[in-house]
């Protein structure tokens, strides 16, 4: 199926590794010119070759997406979908008094506000262009909240919540869509100091334990790789789904057990 995205732009945030980077090179094989947004580059990226523009950018801070969003139209000369991909978990197994203000703030900084910040950014130079728009990456804990992760949460709760208000504001000129997955392959649930490991070991459990309970309690038996999340990115991204806007895909092996 021809996606009918070949010769358009896009801005990919978190994009070094993980989800990001699948939706990457998932936007650059259907022929798209990308800026890919991390603090720091990866070989993996760094890899994809002449169609990826890395810039490096923290965009935690209030003037990192702005710094972005005008990187982007220098090296694209226009955006036509941006996607916010970029999230951090930081599991909190102290229980809810065990998490300051501070970080309240920093998840919320990460996990809503960046969105929040390069969209603000980004819509000046979406609007006017034939099928610009916006895809999100939430997760199933916007509708799931767990005290392990409970501020993470709370931040995706808000970040799908906006994205469904501007799907209105914005319509039909620019659509508004979120994934919200499940469990994925990545580091931030796999890798040192992700969420197996940590949980695992604050537990007496391996994190290979922690994971494999994880894997059972969906009907799929099994974690989401970062490519079937790009793919429905890239899906939602062209103009393959272009009455398709305010509607949030979940891609969780079935996790979600309520309609
Ligand atoms: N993995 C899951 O199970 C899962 C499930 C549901 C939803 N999600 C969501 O999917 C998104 C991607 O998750 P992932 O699993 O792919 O995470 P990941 O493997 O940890 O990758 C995170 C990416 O974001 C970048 N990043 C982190 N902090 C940043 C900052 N302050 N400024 C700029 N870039 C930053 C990282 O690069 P640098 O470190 O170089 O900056 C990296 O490219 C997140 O929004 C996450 O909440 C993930």
């Amino acid at each position: 199926m021809d996606l009918g995205l070949a010769g358009r732009t896009a801005v990919v945030t978190g994009a070094s590794r993980g989800i990001g980077l699948a939706i990457t090179r998932g936007l650059v094989e259907e022929g798209v010119t990308v800026v890919a947004a991390a603090r720091s580059t990866s070989p993996s990226l760094d890899e994809l070759g002449g169609s990826v523009h890395v810039v490096q950018v923290d965009l935690s801070t209030p003037d990192g997406p702005a710094t972005l969003i005008g990187a982007a139209v220098d090296l694209l000369g226009g955006i036509d979908v941006l996607v916010n991909n970029v999230g951090a978990v930081h599991p909190r197994l102290g229980g809810f008094l065990s998490v300051s203000d501070e970080d309240w703030a920093a998840t919320l900084d990460l996990d809503v506000l960046a969105a929040i910040r390069t969209m603000r950014a980004a819509i000046p130079h979406l609007t006017g262009r034939d099928g610009a728009n916006i895809v999100t990456v939430s997760s199933v804990n916007a509708f799931l909240p767990d005290p392990g992760v409970l501020d993470y949460s709370a931040a995706k709760a808000a970040l799908s919540n906006v994205c469904k208000s501007l799907s209105k504001e914005l319509g039909p000129a620019i659509r508004v869509n979120t994934v919200s997955p499940g469990p994925v392959a990545t580091d931030l649930w796999l890798g040192a100091g992700g969420v197996a490991a940590t949980v695992g070991g604050a537990g007496g459990r391996s994190a290979d334990e922690v994971v494999h309970a994880q894997e059972a309690a969906a009907p799929s038996g099994r974690f989401t790789t970062p490519r079937e999340v790009a793919d429905a990115v890239v899906f939602l991204a062209s103009p393959r789904s272009a009455n398709t806007t305010g509607a949030d895909l979940v891609i969780d092996g079935g996790l979600i057990p309520t309609l």
